[in-house]
């Protein structure tokens, strides 16, 4: 963008080829490029995990930084690429000598910008403590004069959400000097309505997904039905309908100070022509 006004897109789970093509899509269709963008992958090949070539895809279609969560290891050839994957950050708070990096820094204008990608712990599985390990990364980011901080959140309570970003943005920003500029949750694919910005931090609890609309968080519905009424494991399928959904949120920073956040919910229809987005077809927002 133009002058000192900076725009950051992040986009929630992307889900299947559905949410793929709308994301691709949609970036596609925007009049200006923003400055920097942010997706979460970690249900982007079939529902679980990514696979090289939808990483390599979906790299050359204008998304900048790859965060994901618990089903970044769905798909077995991510041990064979994640520690080349530069745009790819995985949860940093596996134990120590896991494959990947849970941190990566981007240059963008200039700047260099730090994403970190964390499981939260609430009704999820065993983690290292996201609290201790985040905010070691943090003091040594800021050490090495890091210029913003980007943090996808990846949890279950929303109560661990609010309580972890607080926690952060009180430790690190100060009003008009926010080292930490974004903290997205993700995991959910429910998006929430609870935008702000917080101590010159932007906050979402829950960015939502980027998938098939008519589904269960992506997933199809009848074997999403046979699994839940009944407790039988089932195997999930992915929702295969045309209209997708796109769910994320739209940041701006103007003189290095978070000045703005907009959720972005979109319905479109993937149907017709995969490369283009009707975004008359049903704006929510
Ligand atoms: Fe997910
Ligand atoms: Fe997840």
């Amino acid at each position: 963008m133009s002058g000192n006004t900076e725009k950051i897109l992040f986009f929630g789970d992307i889900t299947g080829r559905q949410g793929r093509n709308a994301v691709k899509s949609y970036i596609k269709s925007l009049s200006e490029k923003p400055d920097f963008v942010i997706a979460n992958i970690e249900n982007a090949s079939h529902g679980f995990g990514l696979t090289k070539k939808n990483y390599e895809d979906l790299s050359s279609s204008g998304i900048d930084c790859f965060t994901s969560g618990n089903h970044i290891w769905d798909k077995r050839d991510i041990f064979d690429y994640i520690d080349d994957a530069e745009k790819l950050v995985r949860p940093i708070n596996y134990p120590e000598g896991t494959k990947g990096n849970g941190c990566r820094i981007f240059g963008v204008n200039g700047n260099r910008y730090a994403v970190i990608n964390a499981l939260g712990r609430v009704f999820m599985p065993p983690i290292d403590s996201p609290w201790s390990v985040v905010t070691n990364k943090i003091d040594e980011l800021k050490a090495d004069n890091i210029d913003s901080i980007f943090i996808d959140f990846h949890a279950e309570a929303t109560a661990e959400k609010i309580c972890f970003a607080k926690y952060l943005a009180n430790k690190y920003n100060e009003d008009n000097n926010a080292l930490i500029k974004a903290f997205f949750g993700t995991h959910t694919h429910v998006q929430t309505a609870d935008e702000k910005i917080y101590k010159g931090m932007a906050y979402i609890t829950d960015a939502g997904f980027c998938g098939a609309e008519e589904s269960v968080i992506g997933m199809e519905f009848a074997t999403s039905f046979k699994r839940l009424s009944t407790s039988i494991p089932e195997r999930y399928e992915i929702a295969e309908t045309s209209i997708a959904q796109i769910n994320g949120v739209e940041i701006l920073i103007v003189d290095n100070i978070v000045t703005h956040i907009k959720r972005i919910n979109l319905i479109v229809d993937n149907s017709n022509n995969e490369s283009e987005v009707n975004l008359e077809a049903g704006c929510k927002t």
